[in-house]
């Protein structure tokens, strides 16, 4: 019988495509301060560095491929229906092939206006690099399609829709210490079925109905899955 999959990702996700997490060790943070690129004080002091780091990352991305545990969630849609909600910014999932994927902290391969007429659009960004040269339709810079620390989660109530419908949750490589993100997992049913995937899950603050698949996101899914 179809079921109403939802798989909530988080940096570990990527971490097996070669795309740094966040707090571990060896960690993409561990050599920036988040202030100098994650936050919109850093956009307004310097602009031209916050959009060289995004640049960077975005050419990491674009030369990362989809993981086994990636493909292996998409192929879960030709028996259920899967919903991820993804805190990467990262499009490993999509090009995976799951087709109903949202991004909770926005996708580096859009840019949107730093001024007043940012609203809702978000611009494809054409290969690896954003410019200077870059600007809205209406003439503010680009920056990246990112949620920056201390900014608000446009998607979240979204998200939350999202995770009430679940009839099975699969958490899997996040931290969960990243705040509103981690909050959504209180709002699935108290009777759907719920899994965390993480090597580090005994360190995690993780509700007690969550069976724990102490493992990597290679062989967790797989060990996911002989649970279907
Ligand atoms: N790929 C990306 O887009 C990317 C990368 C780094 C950070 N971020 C952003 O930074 C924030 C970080 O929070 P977070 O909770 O997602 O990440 P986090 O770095 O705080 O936690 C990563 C988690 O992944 C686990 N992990 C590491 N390797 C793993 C593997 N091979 N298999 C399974 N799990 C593994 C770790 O034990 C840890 O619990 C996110 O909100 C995200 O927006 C995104």
């Amino acid at each position: 019988m179809k079921q109403r999959i939802v798989v909530f990702s988080g940096a570990g996700m990527s971490a097996e495509s070669g795309i740094n997490t966040f707090r571990d060790s060896g960690g993409l943070w561990e050599n920036y301060n988040i202030e100098d690129v994650a936050t919109p004080q850093a956009w307004e002091a310097d602009p031209d560095l916050v959009t060289d780091f995004y640049n960077m990352r975005r050419k990491n991305i674009l030369d990362a491929s989809p993981n086994k545990a990636h493909l292996a969630i998409a192929r879960l849609e030709t028996e259920h229906f899967v919903r991820v909600i993804t805190q990467n910014i990262d499009d490993l999932h999509e090009r995976a092939g799951s087709k109903d994927v949202l991004h909770l902290h926005g996708n580096i391969r859009f840019s949107k206006s730093s001024g007043p007429d940012q609203e809702d659009a978000y611009f494809p960004i054409d290969g690896w690099q954003l410019t200077a040269d870059d600007l809205s339709p209406k003439g503010f810079r680009l920056r990246p399609h990112v949620v920056w620390f201390g900014e608000a989660v446009p998607e979240y109530d979204n998200a939350i829709e999202i995770m009430k419908s679940a009839e099975i949750l699969v958490v899997i490589g996040t931290s969960l210490q990243v705040y509103p993100a981690a909050g959504i997992i209180h709002y699935a049913s108290p009777g759907c079925k719920k899994y965390i995937i993480d090597p580090n899950v005994d360190e995690l603050a993780v509700p007690q109905d969550f069976i724990k698949i102490k493992s990597n996101v290679g062989t967790g899914i797989e060990k996911f899955r002989e649970f279907l």
